[in-house]
């Protein structure tokens, strides 16, 4: 009985992101024509969703934007080897990004370091938004005022009332945008959906989202001077200006709350997002967190240990991570664990997902991963879906409010930590009950010259 009103209500939710937006948002495109696109953070990530953009055959990529125009800087290993022996080490960053994008799509894409002289001068159709967190606002927020669509890369931003104030933007634009929480498209991540919404793990009370890796202490990483040809300064952008240390460029930004929410706000995020595709509820209404840096001794400053735990009316959910103790004593170090009355399912990443039933008389059920590669993800799948949106005008799976929703579960857990005491939350106004000082939180000062986007 419970699963046929979670079923009813899922199809009502379905047809609701299915209703068309206004007319207004639906680009037309003349048979033949592509779409104008540019991508700005042209890092590891940004670029492999811009090569399955160029896949899709349906862009001519007309701008790329990155502050790093290094001749240190390398494409990524899976970039480089598009190129082959025609990789050139030597070149500038941007002229490396070009050369991958001209050879796999023949497009001549102008280089920018500013992503608003870009938004200015090639007035795109659509935006690739591949930056460290703290620059996805700002940069959603302009791509969406130039008219532009975006899929914007996960989490949505850093404090809580960006998010709102990205998904205000896109509305008032009228701009479809995607985010990144590509698992929403997986094959594999579907038919879980199917399986638990169908009832067969019975009713769940309970889930565990988790990554575990290997590691140790490691040591500090001083500063350093920024390589030329990085514009460190808009690097940093609103967020405090540090100085250089290559533990956060390229990549690194990960471990420095300045710029970014650590690990929950990397892998947490595509795991919560499962959490609440999967239920009915849109956000916890009580949210605790602890944890420390208790063994990491590098220079970075996020959790290496992080336990969060959400209450919803329906079920209990928590996050852990650690980053040493891979062990083999546990199945799997990265995933979701639904715990039903008839059994526990397993909804991993490169080994798919298993049912355990309560009854050990019962078989276990599989069903494998299928992913696209570069990296084990599905971008051409999410990607399909943007360009159908913009054709059509419906709301795309990983609409920026469902990214907004996963994102604050996410810093609602960082700002549990932060603030070292446990938060009720008003999800429906987005505010954290009896508590100013944790209000506080849920923004920050930008630096000069940049502006907060106001709600
Ligand atoms: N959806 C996923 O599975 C997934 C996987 C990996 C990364 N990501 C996300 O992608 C984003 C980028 O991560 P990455 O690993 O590719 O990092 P990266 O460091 O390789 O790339 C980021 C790039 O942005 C550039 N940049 C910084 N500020 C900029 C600005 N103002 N304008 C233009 N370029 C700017 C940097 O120089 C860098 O080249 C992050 O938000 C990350 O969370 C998502």
């Amino acid at each position: 009985m419970v699963m046929t009103q979670k079923r009813r209500s899922f199809l009502k939710q379905t047809a609701a992101a299915s209703a068309l937006l206004s007319a207004p948002a639906v680009l037309t495109q003349a048979q033949g024509k592509k779409y104008r696109c540019a991508t700005i953070g042209a890092g590891w990530w940004g670029l492999n969703i811009t090569r399955y953009a160029m896949a899709s055959g349906e862009v001519q990529m007309v701008g790329v934007c990155d502050v790093d125009n290094s001749r240190v800087r390398q494409l990524d290993r899976v970039h480089r080897e598009q190129l082959g022996g025609q990789y050139d080490e030597k070149k500038p960053y941007l002229d490396k990004v070009y050369d991958l994008v001209n050879k796999l799509s023949g497009d001549e894409p102008r280089k920018y370091m500013d992503y608003r002289e870009m938004l200015e001068k090639e007035k795109p159709d659509i935006v690739i938004v591949g930056t460290p967190d703290h620059w996805h606002p700002l940069c959603a927020i302009a791509a969406v005022k130039a008219g532009a669509h975006v899929y914007v890369e996960k989490p949505i931003c850093h404090t809580v009332q960006e998010g709102r104030a990205m998904v205000n933007a896109a509305r008032e634009c009228n701009r479809v945008v995607q985010v990144g929480t590509h698992r929403r498209a997986g094959v594999h991540n579907k038919s879980a959906m199917e399986f638990l919404r169908a009832g067969k793990a019975g009713q769940i009370g309970m889930c565990r989202a988790f990554v575990h890796y290997g590691g140790g202490p490691g040591s500090p990483t001083p500063d350093s001077q920024p390589p030329d040809g990085l514009d460190w300064d808009m690097w940093c952008g609103p967020g405090p200006l540090r100085p250089f240390n290559e533990r956060m460029h390229p990549k690194g930004f990960r471990g420095f709350l300045d710029y970014a929410n650590g690990q929950l706000g990397d892998w947490g995020i595509h795991w919560l997002d499962q959490i609440l595709w999967w239920t009915e509820e849109k956000y916890p209404k009580k949210v605790a967190c602890y944890g420390g840096r208790h063994i990491s001794r590098d220079n970075r400053d996020i959790p290496d240990t992080q336990i969060v735990i959400y209450d919803f009316d329906s079920f209990t959910c928590n996050w852990e991570h650690r980053f040493y103790g891979a062990n083999n004593a546990e199945k799997s170090n990265i995933g979701v664990y639904f715990y039903g009355t008839k059994g526990t399912f397993h909804l991993g990443w490169q080994d798919g997902w298993t049912f355990y039933p309560n009854s050990r008389s019962q078989p276990e059920i599989h069903e494998d991963c299928v992913f696209d590669n570069a990296d084990n993800e599905n971008i051409r799948e999410l990607w399909a879906n943007l360009m159908d949106c913009i054709r059509t005008g419906k709301r795309p799976i990983c609409d920026i409010e469902i990214g907004h929703r996963s994102t604050n579960m996410s810093l609602l857990g960082m700002l549990s930590l932060k603030l070292g005491d446990s938060i009720q939350w008003d999800g429906e106004n987005e505010k954290i009950i009896g508590n100013p000082e944790a209000n506080k939180l849920l923004r920050r000062t930008y630096r000069a010259p940049w502006t907060y986007p106001e709600v």
